[in-house]
Formats: structure tokens, C-alpha cells, sequence
């Protein structure tokens, strides 16, 4: 349970953070990437804030032979310490943490664990609470549950005491039906109150700001639906292009890799109704509702709602980049899509007939993920000569990153003619206001599940909804040979926005891709001539 409440005004504004009760981590896949390059900085980093318990540590585990000493040498190269009180601070942490060797299929490494989380106990004094963070191949996921339940390491007792909880990380399932197995994997030895699904677009601070957005403020909810609403675009853009992960993409593809998942759950947070409190159940009870009211991609006539596409060789920043199928561990024949644009229509209430548009791409211009609400445009215009048509309709847009802010681009008068007008934005920028960059989501994540709180994780019904909503569209894809109507996958040039089939979705609607992080300011002049 939470030890002690932090409040104190940040900027003014009402800040309320919790400081988690005592604990012991273990991270699975400790000589990994994810450990090195996000988890344990976010762990260093909650430590700074203030925001670790004193009583506390952490255990490495993977197959690599390493000793303590070892493993605190490499954490040590991850943590952005570079000030004396941070060095001290570091080795403080650092003093903090362990590491033991072991296959994960065997039983001993868990009997070892388990001995040493004893000891870890006697000496920390962390209640033998823990988390396990399981930063390995979700094909290993069962079987070290298993090997956890059977060593007794995830008892955990109807009363929470000591409290016993596993973090996974996505993919969760390939599909619907792997997604299930899964599901009842875990649940043979885990409840669901033991099991944080993270999807890491949920900690950043712009994502969860969306609910502070439209559920702390008056002005914006009677607007927020299909009265007022034209449509909404969401963007996830990467000039990346797969880097080393040949062999996860090559199975995975930018469907799972990100519209399961993140752009579904922003999706989610952006159009769902507002839930009666900001209970982890009552959210994502909201956030289920919503991906359910979602209308079926029809699989005879895919390419009128999806585009694919996979990127040939260009130029990102200036630079010349190879093409997908050229990349190191790529078949030179890959079919895998690397670029999706989706029309997703919601059956509701509150969004009947307004187009959600969702785009995501590697090796696209650059790095930029935006949500923006484009609202309708004024029914008349009183400013003769100029029609509605002439007005820019308003945007709000949420900038998720990398520029993180919030931007509504409204018309206003430019001075000089007397009918002259143009579309000004009204910008916040966390960097000026807050300064320097947010907290890394992990932070959050890793916190929030000390803490127990699972709002900002996704619950199992979650999940299902969502692949059930892409395995047939992966079905009809893997099966599409020469039917076009199922959806082509299409080329793109890396450093472009994307095959011209996308721009092709929204212009069928006579509408246009922004360009994300661009107004468009214009002069509109109606001035009359006598
Ligand atoms: C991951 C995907 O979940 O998110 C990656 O597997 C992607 O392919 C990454 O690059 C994007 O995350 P972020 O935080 O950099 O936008």
C-alpha cells in the first residue's frame, strides 16, 4: 500500500503524486536492450524525483553469466548521472541492485530466486512485495509464469499482502486466438489485478494528458462529437526505419507492431465517453465500450478502409536509405507492411458519420505523433465575398510528441483589409512551460504498478477487442493474392508521407493528410471592389 502521500504545486498547478510502498523488482531479460536502454534509467530517474521507497531493490535476471559487480557496471554506463550528487545518488541505487544467472525453463533458477528474494528481504526489509517485469520474448511469458507460480513467487493472498505482480510487454498475442491462449496462460496463475500490460504510449505524458484535456475542462466536451466534429486524424510517424529488428518485424508488421496497440489506445482515449472516475476499472470499462463501437473493417472491400505499404529506397534527413526489402534480415520478397492508413468509422452516439483517420509509418519525413481534431466549418459566412468554403475550419491538435503541446488553430482578422482573415494558432509547448523534457513513459509505468494502480495498463478485455477487430483484416491481407479489393500492399519512397493510395483514403472523402506540426497559415482576402 502507498506509504506516503507527495503534494506540492507544480507551476502553480495541482500536483498529486504518491510514494509507492516498499518492494523488490525483478526484471526478466536483464541483460537486454529494454533493461538498459529504458528500465533502469526510469527506475534512476523515479530515485531522483523522490518517488523510489527507501526500502527497496532490484534483481537482474537472464541467461547471461554476470555477477553483481558486473551487472552494476553496465547499469551504471545507462544512467544519465553526470553531476556529484547524482554519481551519489547512482551508487546508492546502484547498491541497490543484483543479478543472478539462469535459464529461464529450468526450476533451480527460480528456486535460486527465490532464496535470494528471501535474502534480499532480510536485508532490505521490502515486505516481500515485488514486481516481476518480464523484458523477454512473449513466447517465454507462460512458461516463466509458470515456473513463478510453482515457486510459490506470485502467491498472493486475497488481501494484496505481501503484494505479488507481473509487468509484460506487447506484442500480447499475434492475433485474437494467440492473444486468448495467452490470456488463459496467465490466468492460470495470476488474477487479472496481478498482471500490467503495458503499452508504453499510455505513460507519455501528452497520452495521458488527453484525459486531463477533455475531463478537467468545460469548454471542450460539448464540442467533441459529430455535431461539431468533422473528423479526427491521428499520426504516428518514424523516420526510423527498423533498425536492428529484422526479426521481430518481419513476424509482427506495422498492423500488431502499432495500431493494436498504441494508435487503438489513443484512439480509444480520444473518443471514448467520460468515465465516472479516474478508477483504473471505470477507464478502461470506457475505453472497452469504445473499441467495441467500432464498425467492422468489411473484408470484401478492404482497400475503401485500409492502406498498406512498405517502403523502397530514398532519402530521410537529407540521407539515402535503403528500401525494406534491402534492410539486414529482411526476405528480399517481403510482403510485410512497413506503412498503414486506416478509415475507422465508430458506431455511436456521440461519432456517427465522423472518419477517424489513422496513419502510421516507418521511414517516413520525420519523427512527429499528433492527434488533431478538425472541426466542421461555419455554416454561412457572413463575410461576403468569402464562402464557408473559403474559411480553414478549426484544429485543435494534441501534439503528442516530439514537440509536446497543444495547438488550436482558429481564424482572425490580419490587419490591413477590411475583409482579411487567416487561421492563427494559439500554442502551448511543455517545454516552455514546464522546461526541459517530460518524464520518460516508463516512469510512470514502472510507478504506477509499484503503486498498484493499473489505469494506465491494459486490461484483457482490451486486447481482445482490439485483435478482433485486425485479425480478420490479417486474415484477408495474408489471403489477398490477386484480389485488389483486400488491399494491395503498396510501395512508398522512404522520406515520403506514405503511398499515394493513403492520400487517395481521405481524398475519396474530399479531405487531406495535415502535415503534421504545419498550420498552413494563409492570408484569406475577400476584400470587395467597388
Ligand atoms: C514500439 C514499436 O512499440 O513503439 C516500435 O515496437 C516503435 O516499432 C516504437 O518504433 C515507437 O515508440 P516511440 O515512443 O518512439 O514513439
Amino acid at each position: 500500500m502507498p506509504k506516503a502521500e507527495l503534494r506540492y504545486d507544480c507551476v502553480s498547478g495541482l500536483c498529486v503524486d504518491t510514494l509507492p510502498g516498499r518492494c523488490g523488482v525483478v526484471i526478466f531479460g536483464a541483460s537486454g536492450d529494454l533493461t538498459h536502454r529504458k528500465l533502469m534509467p526510469a527506475l534512476f530517474s523515479l530515485a531522483r524525483r523522490g518517488l523510489l521507497p527507501e526500502r527497496f531493490f532490484v534483481v537482474g535476471c537472464a541467461r547471461t553469466r554476470m555477477s553483481d559487480t558486473a551487472f552494476r557496471d553496465k547499469v551504471r554506463q545507462a544512467l544519465p548521472a553526470t553531476t556529484p550528487a547524482d554519481r551519489r545518488l547512482a551508487d546508492r541505487f546502484l547498491n541497490a541492485c543484483y543479478y543472478l544467472p539462469g535459464n529461464y525453463d529450468e526450476p533451480r533458477t527460480y528456486r535460486a530466486l527465490s532464496k535470494r528474494l528471501t535474502a534480499l528481504h532480510g536485508r532490505h526489509k521490502t515486505g516481500l512485495n515485488h514486481f516481476f517485469y518480464l523484458a523477454i520474448p512473449p513466447a517465454l511469458y507462460g512458461d516463466v509464469v509458470a515456473q513463478l507460480n510453482r515457486a510459490g513467487l506470485v502467491d498472493q493472498k486475497s488481501a494484496g499482502r505481501p503484494w505479488r505482480r507481473v509487468i509484460v510487454e506487447k506484442p500480447i498475442g499475434r492475433d485474437l486466438s494467440s492473444a486468448m491462449d495467452l490470456d488463459r496462460v496467465l490466468h492460470q496463475h495470476l488474477r487479472e489485478n496481478q498482471i500490467y500490460r503495458i503499452d508504453h504510449y499510455l505513460g507519455k505524458e501528452t497520452v495521458q494528458n488527453i484525459l486531463m484535456f477533455r475531463f478537467a475542462n468545460l469548454i471542450f466536451e460539448p464540442l467533441w462529437n459529430q455535431q461539431y466534429v468533422d473528423h479526427v486524424q491521428i499520426t504516428v510517424a518514424e523516420a526510423i526505419g527498423i533498425e536492428h529488428r529484422a526479426g521481430y518485424f518481419e513476424q509482427t508488421g506495422l498492423l500488431r507492431d502499432m495500431f493494436q496497440n498504441h494508435m487503438f489506445q489513443m484512439l480509444a482515449l480520444v473518443a471514448m465517453e467520460p468515465p465516472a472516475s479516474f478508477d483504473a476499472d471505470r477507464l478502461r470499462d470506457e475505453k472497452t465500450k469504445l473499441l467495441r463501437s467500432i464498425r467492422p473493417f468489411p473484408t470484401d472491400a478492404l482497400d475503401r478502409h485500409l492502406v498498406r505499404g512498405q517502403y523502397r529506397q530514398g532519402r530521410v534527413d537529407g540521407q539515402p536509405v535503403r528500401g525494406y526489402r534491402a534492410e539486414d534480415g529482411v526476405h528480399p520478397q517481403s510482403r510485410t507492411e512497413t506503412f498503414v492508413a486506416a478509415k475507422i468509422l465508430i458506431d455511436n452516439w456521440r461519432w456517427q458519420g465522423v472518419p477517424f483517420y489513422l496513419r502510421s509509418g516507418k521511414r517516413l519525413p520525420r519523427r512527429v505523433s499528433e492527434i488533431a481534431i478538425a472541426f466542421r466549418r461555419v455554416p454561412h459566412s457572413i463575410f461576403h465575398p468569402l464562402a464557408p468554403q473559403h474559411l480553414m475550419p478549426d484544429t485543435l491538435v494534441l501534439n503528442v510528441q516530439p514537440e509536446e503541446g497543444i495547438s488550436l488553430t482558429i481564424q482572425a482578422k490580419c490587419p490591413g483589409g477590411k475583409v482579411c482573415m487567416m487561421p492563427l494558432s494559439m500554442d502551448f509547448r511543455y517545454n516552455q512551460v514546464f522546461g526541459g523534457n517530460p518524464p520518460e513513459a516508463y516512469e510512470r509505468l514502472l510507478l504506477d504498478c509499484m503503486l498498484g494502480d493499473q489505469t494506465l495498463f491494459i486490461r484483457n478485455d482490451n486486447v481482445e477487442v482490439s485483435w478482433a477487430l485486425l485479425t480478420p483484416v490479417l486474415e484477408a491481407w495474408e489471403m489477398a493474392g490477386r484480389q485488389p479489393a483486400r488491399g494491395k500492399l503498396q510501395g512508398y519512397r522512404a522520406g515520403s508521407w506514405g503511398p499515394a493510395a493513403a492520400h487517395r483514403l481521405l481524398a475519396r472523402d474530399g479531405r487531406k493528410w495535415r502535415t503534421p506540426g504545419n498550420a498552413r497559415p494563409a492570408c484569406v482576402a475577400g476584400e470587395a471592389r467597388s
